[in-house]
């Protein structure tokens, strides 16, 4: 049941639950503009920087018609004088039905859903969890191959930091995919991750050459180097430029094959690769939207 749920981790969502979310995605794509939210404020709480999930989440917010509060500049709040995450929380409840909020720190938004009286949704903290991403993954990945079962992912660049591969390996695990990882030695898929996948028997190789998987991968999941993880930031150079793809590199590369980036992308796909029919980027960002009214509809129990 989804109405009045927070959601944290990929993981507070079942099978199910994500299916119908992907479901009612597929329907508010077809019909846009359902004012199901008349009366309702939503908080839109962004303390780290955002493009497309705030302003995804904010147009869908809009085309419900519901009414939005919040902030995207954390130098603008009470947060520079002091105020705790807990009290912001706490307030911020008795102002809104529904508060979205990303954060640099790992664990935050489940702190959060804890002081709250009201659903949160997690936009993003720090390198753990991006659920809301996820599920507009899997709503790309669904539309562009037909169904989500035994598809092979190869996840390529900063396998480490990026929570946006995490949530989506924990998801998608529920459709017995094949994972090919793609890193540099200092950038790899975290062990936790791997034990996970083994202990579910899920099948997963891990590799330093994009060219070794591109045949036959059905999905080319390509991620940005987070160079805000890095405390070392001649590390962050060193790995920076491993992966780029080129336009030439998906010539032999499946029919079905589909490039997706949860963006903002930093040159590891170089823009000759944007006119390609399998580059499916910038369709995906469109895609958040519909996935957000889909998530912002169920949690309030209007859909
Ligand atoms: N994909 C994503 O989270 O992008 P933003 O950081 O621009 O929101």
């Amino acid at each position: 049941m989804i109405k009045n749920k927070s959601l944290i981790s990929i993981n507070d969502f079942t099978r199910d639950e994500m299916l119908r979310i992907i479901e009612l995605a597929a329907d508010f794509e077809a019909n846009p503009n359902q004012r199901l939210l008349e009366g309702k404020i939503i908080a839109s709480l962004f303390f780290e920087p955002s493009t497309r999930t705030r302003l995804s989440f904010e147009t869908a917010m809009n085309r419900l018609g519901a009414r939005i509060i919040g902030f995207s500049d954390v130098n603008a709040t009470s947060t520079t004088k002091g105020e705790t995450l807990k009290d912001t929380i706490k307030m911020v409840s008795n102002y809104a039905d529904l508060i979205v909020m990303r954060h640099p720190l790992e664990g935050a938004a489940r702190y959060a859903s804890e002081q709250a009286s009201v659903p949160v949704i997690n936009a993003g903290d720090g390198a753990n969890q991006h659920p809301t991403q996820t599920l507009l993954d899997m709503f790309s990945i669904m539309k562009t191959q037909g169904h989500l079962d035994n598809i092979k992912i190869a996840m390529v660049g900063d396998l480490k930091y990026g929570r946006t591969v995490h949530s989506l390996l924990m998801a998608m695990s529920q459709f017995n995919p094949t994972f090919h990882f793609v890193a540099p030695d200092e950038l790899k898929m975290p062990e936790e991750y791997k034990t996970f996948l083994r202990d579910k028997g899920i099948s997963f190789t891990e590799h330093r050459d994009m060219n070794e998987v591109l045949p036959e991968v059905d999905i080319l999941y390509m991620t940005r180097v987070q160079k805000e993880r890095f405390s070392d930031l001649i590390e962050y150079e060193r790995v920076k430029n491993t992966y780029v793809l080129r336009n030439s590199m998906l010539a032999d590369t499946k029919e079905n094959l589909r490039v997706l980036h949860p963006l903002p992308r930093v040159g590891e796909i170089a823009t000759d690769v944007d006119a390609n029919p399998k580059a499916y980027y910038f369709k995906q960002a469109e895609n958040g939207v519909y996935t957000r009214m889909a998530i912002i509809a169920s949690i309030l129990g209007v859909k």
